[in-house]
């Protein structure tokens, strides 16, 4: 016997049902929690437990499940016609041929179980020596669970709240549908199930009464907490999900060194990291895989999306940035817009009302107020005055406009581009600039200013007139 080598472990996800009572086109493992599908949670836990191979049984939007968890590195087994939790699990036998060890069954609606959780549950099967073995939850309200009937001689069966009778139904001990199982004997077990239910499935949950029938050891274990087994069903509770799942990514990172002044209302993302001292004001919401430095400061209201912020940062309020990479010690907003694109070297000022894409901008250059900046190179040094506009469209092709170092942009100015404006050079204020401007020259295009001294007396003294 190879008592040194760490048993085998698979996983299968159960993940084709449709989700009906979520009412969507989106099928339900893919409804994120924290800003990822939940059934990538659940993907997380598994591997956290350490198993491998990893299947997913898919069904409902298949081809929309498989192609969100493209290259995942898990293995998808198809469940054409959605017969039950039972043969959902026949449908991965297959798959798992030859394969011998245990088998952790999951559910893809479950997003809050923690890998933690699921190494006690699959150490409880190897310390029982048991064939199955499920994971319980005491719960309040019970309603919609799968209740756990118990005997003298420990976990008797499961029963469906649709198939319980009223004394059954006020068990609080659920179902989280979470079992380790022996395999290849479960398989074996798994054969004999009927659909003789009120729903007319065929339920994995009935391999517990077989296996006791059979005198295959049955164990349970109830979970230490019991909101990581909360299966989603609805909207409602997707909602209580989401919260429970921010309350703990928000931990985490004040454990970690960061202060958020009221978690209640920061929505922090599952891949977003945040560096030690960074400060988060209320009503931010960090997204996708953003990365935030150190000693940042981000102030109500702010939206991040996939961009990459450096240390000393401050984002003021109101600001929203996507797909942008920030230096370090940069000042953006309030009621910046930074869209996918912008490159911001390090010690800029991008400031109220300035929006920006495709733009990627030199060390400690300023576009201090309502600025359009797109499809832009611009230097190190550069001073963009309050009002200026890259007429980057055409309305066929975009075309890039580049400012070189040290150029000083006066206010209200419009670049048509294809334009480049050479270095150190000057634009003067209220200047629609066509051409090319040479290095450290002057470009000046306005109209010259006209005086028509007593004009204004002239006009009113006329319109007394009229009126008398
Ligand atoms: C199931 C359990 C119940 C438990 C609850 C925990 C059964 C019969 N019931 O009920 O005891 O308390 O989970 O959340 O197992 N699925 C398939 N193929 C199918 C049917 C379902 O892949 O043919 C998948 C679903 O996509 C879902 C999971 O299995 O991810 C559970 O199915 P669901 O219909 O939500 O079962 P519950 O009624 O919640
Ligand atoms: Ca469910």
């Amino acid at each position: 016997m190879g008592g040194m080598m760490p048993a085998a472990l698979s996983a299968v996800i159960l993940a084709a049902g449709q989700g009906t009572r979520m009412k969507s086109v989106l099928p339900k493992v893919l409804h994120p929690v924290a800003g990822v599908p939940m059934l990538a949670h659940v993907i997380t836990a598994a591997r956290a437990a350490g198993s491998t191979p990893l299947i997913a049984v898919i069904g409902h939007g298949a081809e929309r499940v498989k192609a969100a968890f493209d290259g995942a590195g898990v293995d998808f087994v198809l469940q054409a016609e959605q017969l039950g939790t039972g043969h959902a699990l026949q449908c991965s036998a297959p798959a798992l041929a030859g394969f011998a060890g245990d088998l952790l069954l999951l559910c893809g609606d479950v997003p809050l179980l923690r890998g933690a959780t699921l190494q006690a549950l699959v150490e409880h099967h190897r310390s029982q020596q048991a064939v199955v073995t499920v994971l319980t939850a005491e719960v309040a309200d019970p309603r919609g669970y799968g209740r756990v009937i118990r005997g003298a001689g420990g976990v008797e069966r499961i029963v469906e709240e649709k198939d319980a009778t009223p004394a059954e139904r006020t068990v609080c001990e659920i179902n989280t549908g979470i079992y380790v199982f022996t395999t290849p004997r479960v398989f074996e077990l798994l054969a004999g199930l009927t659909n003789d239910n009120a729903q007319g499935e065929y339920y994995l949950t009935d391999v517990i009464a077989a296996a006791r029938a059979a005198g295959d050891k049955v164990a349970a274990l109830p979970a230490e907490r019991a909101e990581e087994a909360m299966g989603i069903n609805d909207r409602v509770q997707l909602a209580e999900a989401g919260r429970e799942m921010r309350i703990r990514i928000n931990e985490t990172h004040m454990r970690a060194g960061v202060t958020l002044l009221d978690p209640a209302v920061t929505y922090i993302e599952a891949e977003v990291t945040i560096g030690t001292d960074t400060v988060i004001h209320p009503g931010v919401h960090l997204r996708g895989r953003t990365v935030i430095g150190r000693e940042c400061e981000i102030e109500p209201g702010v939206i991040v999306s996939d961009c990459i912020l450096a240390d000393r940062v401050h984002v003021k309020a109101g600001s929203v940035l996507a797909g942008s990479t920030i230096g370090a010690d940069t000042d953006i907003g309030p009621m910046a817009h930074l869209r996918p694109g912008t490159i911001l070297a390090g010690e800029n000022k991008i400031g109220n009302f300035v929006e920006t894409k495709k733009a990627a901008i030199g060390r400690g250059s300023k576009a201090s107020h309502l600025t359009y900046l797109g499809d832009a190179e611009i230097g190190a040094g550069v001073n963009v005055g309050c009002g200026t506009i890259t007429c980057n469209y055409d309305g066929v092709n975009k075309h890039v406009t580049v400012i070189e170092d040290d150029v000083f942009v006066g206010s209200d100015v419009q670049f048509v581009a294809p334009v480049r404006i050479g270095k150190g050079s000057l634009i003067g204020a209220g200047s629609t600039i066509t051409r090319d401007v040479p290095a450290e020259a002057l470009a000046i295009s306005r109209v010259e200013q006209k005086v028509i001294e007593g004009w204004v007396t002239r006009k009113r003294d006329k319109a007394v007139k009229r009126e008398t």
